[in-house]
């Protein structure tokens, strides 16, 4: 096969992290006999600084010609005084928007290796195993009006929540579905107390639930599902919330299983898939080699599972993974007592040659 992806390292530690998903990717193609075509392209605060704008017309083209898309992360204390539709973060919204990927899937899971990773017991973290299904395209992220206005002294500053029936609909199918593939529970986020646009949210869920009686539906409040999160994680199987509380609750999930380092994300549903670790650019350790690149390395799993439908290839990253973590291998974000570290790079290669390693024999 041949897959044909678009890369933006875009800022902070992304570059970092995405040379090394590559690096990985690579082995993959090379073992199970794909051709691999990748194009780099600037997104965020590294398109502005070229080109003053933070998706680039030449960048999303490219994104649109091509069957799925990497991209490292947007952001940094540099960019906090541009205006807000130049900031790096825009470009990123718009280019989700464009894509059209409003469901986003970010599995939070507790690798057996790294249960002391995590700063909750033990016990208690000990078979997580979540994935939360965000809605990424509605709610206040996107919603209108939006502004800020009157002088100075007396400014108000308005965003707008926002859910129609449709969208509402579409997400909690891509959740009831992915449930029936796994534990068959799904655990609605909302803020029904409080908000209309949660009430409607409530309410199309229930109606979606109809078509799926063989999945487990419950509702939580979001600030009962933040405290449930870190006192019963493995409760959870499928988080299917709204877009910033499952932006909230997803970087919490990483700090559940150890590390955000760790997590990866698929957003999807529209033409082209956009995969992204969730991590952020992490401007304070940026260029230094110290990143964990897993979140990226397992977002390229993602995405030969979700766009190319290569069960066996998102496997073997899976498994790679898994495997460097049970021998010992470690980013300091990882790292306890003292264990020994490894660069990002260090990471890759390992994470590379156990791909390779573990590799079912194919033609
Ligand atoms: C994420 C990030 C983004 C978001 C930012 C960079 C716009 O925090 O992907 O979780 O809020 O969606
Ligand atoms: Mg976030």
């Amino acid at each position: 096969m041949l897959l044909k992806l678009t890369i933006l390292p875009g800022d902070g530690i992304g570059p970092e992290v995405t040379d090394e998903a590559v690096r990985v990717l690579e082995s993959v193609t090379d073992i199970f006999g794909h051709q691999l075509e990748v194009a780099r392209k600037p997104v965020g605060g590294a398109a502005l600084a070229a080109s003053n704008d933070p998706l680039p017309d030449d960048t999303l083209l490219c994104c649109l010609a091509s069957q799925a898309v990497l991209l490292g992360a947007v952001g940094g204390p540099a960019f906090d005084h541009v205006p807000a539709a130049k900031r790096p973060e825009a470009g990123l919204l718009r280019l989700r928007r464009e894509l059209g990927v409003f469901a986003n899937l970010r599995p939070a899971v507790c690798f057996p290796a790294l249960v002391d990773a995590s700063p909750l017991r033990a016990e208690i973290v000990h078979r997580t195993d979540i994935v939360i299904v965000r809605e990424l395209l509605g709610g206040i992220y996107f919603g209108q009006p939006r502004s800020t206005e009157g002088p100075a002294g007396y400014r108000v500053a308005i965003d707008t929540m926002r859910y129609a029936e449709d969208e509402i609909e579409r997400i909690a199918r891509v959740a009831f579905e992915l449930a029936r593939r796994r534990r068959r529970k799904v655990t609605s986020v909302d803020k029904a107390n409080v908000l209309d646009s949660s009430r409607l949210w409530r309410e199309v869920v229930n109606r979606v639930a109809g078509s799926y009686p063989d999945v487990k539906l419950s509702h939580t409040y979001v600030d009962s599902a933040a405290m449930a999160l870190v006192a019963r994680p493995a409760e959870f199987d499928v988080m299917l919330t709204e877009n910033m509380f499952g932006d909230i609750l997803s970087d919490q999930a990483g700090g559940v299983v150890g590390s955000l380092g760790m997590l990866a994300s698929a957003s999807i549903g529209g033409k082209v898939g956009l995969y992204e670790p969730v991590h952020g650019s992490a401007p304070d350790i940026a260029g230094r080699g110290i990143a964990n690149p897993l979140g990226g390395i397992l977002s390229i799993a993602l995405l030969l599972r979700h766009s190319f439908r290569l069960e066996a290839e998102a496997r073997s990253i899976e498994s790679a993974v898994n495997a460097v973590l049970n021998e010992g291998c470690r980013t300091a974000d990882l790292a306890r007592y003292g264990q020994p570290t490894l660069t990002t790079s260090e990471m890759g290669k390992k994470v590379s040659q156990a791909v390779k390693q573990h590799a079912p024999a194919v033609a």
